[in-house]
């Protein structure tokens, strides 16, 4: 028989690039790769706020971290960005395509043009644009590089009057098949993880008790989420022993896609 093969199960050590990490997921994922001994670099166009995730990091007492201040919106920060990492750390291994943001719209309304092209702009054009200026590095990753976009399950269906958003959630899932496909022969991985309801600053204005009604009648699970139990499937994403997993959209939504009634 052939032996047991015991796969890495660590990222100890590796570099992870993350956008969004200000706030909500992208925080929480960069608190939890810190702390499983990966380096860190945080990027987000909050400075303050990446800033400060960073200093909250470095007093848990992980020290292998570094802020950005970067605008996913700008092409040469995009580079500049990816430079400074690899300056920094020597590497980049993972790449997480966080950074994202909602504005409603609905189809008659004159602001849907601008609203359409900021978020496919942001969520949609700079995922491409960050996977291509790692690529370099990432295809030197001895483990296999690990790509993680962050969509959306408004990436697997639609919620009325959120066009502009879906449209680029669901381009995602385009995105992440698209570079699976191609990147695959150089041992990197590409997937994405589509969160369903998850408590963060991006829906902090919906009153609780519309959230609990929601939660109540849409969610098996009956509650949103909260950020660490999305980063923990980001992070199984990028371990060295999910070398077979590429190309696919991973709910993270308490089975909110599969509940009918
Ligand atoms: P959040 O608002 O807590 O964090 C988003 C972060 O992205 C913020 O720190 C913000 O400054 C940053 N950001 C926005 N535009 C940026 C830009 N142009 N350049 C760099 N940084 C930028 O929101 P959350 O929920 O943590 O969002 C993270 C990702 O998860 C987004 O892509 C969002 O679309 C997605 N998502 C969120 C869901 C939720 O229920 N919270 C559900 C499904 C997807």
């Amino acid at each position: 028989m052939i032996p047991y093969q015991p796969l890495d199960r660590s990222v100890a050590g590796k570099t992870v690039f993350i956008t969004g990490a200000a706030s909500g997921m992208g925080r929480a994922t960069a608190h939890l790769f810190a702390r499983e001994g990966a380096k860190v670099m945080a990027t987000d166009m909050n400075e303050d706020g990446v800033n400060t995730v960073v200093e909250e990091i470095r007093e848990a007492g992980f020290d292998d971290i570094a802020a950005f201040t970067l605008d996913v919106g700008d092409h040469d920060a995009i580079k500049a960005a990816v430079a400074a990492t690899v300056e920094r750390f020597g590497a980049l291994d993972i790449l997480i395509n966080n950074a994202g943001f909602a504005r409603l719209a609905h189809p008659s309304e004159d602001q849907y043009e601008d609203i359409w092209h900021d978020s496919v702009n942001v969520m949609l054009t700079a995922q491409q644009r960050l996977i291509r200026a790692a690529l370099p590095y990432l295809m030197k990753t001895e483990t296999g590089g690990r790509i993680v976009n962050i969509a959306s399950t408004e990436g697997l269906g639609a919620t009325p009057g959120n066009g502009p958003y879906v449209a680029a959630k669901h381009g995602v899932i385009g995105l992440t098949r698209a570079m699976a496909t191609d990147l695959g022969r150089d041992g990197i991985t590409c997937n994405c993880i589509c969160p369903g309801p998850i408590l963060t600053n991006i829906n902090a204005e919906i009153p609780d008790e519309h959230k609990t009604i929601f939660a109540k009648r849409r969610v098996p699970i009956r509650r949103y989420g909260i950020p660490e139990e999305v980063a923990n499937v980001t992070l199984s994403c990028c371990l060295p022993a999910a070398s077979y997993l590429n190309g696919v959209a991973i709910p993270v939504d308490g089975g909110l896609t599969i509940k009918n009634a």
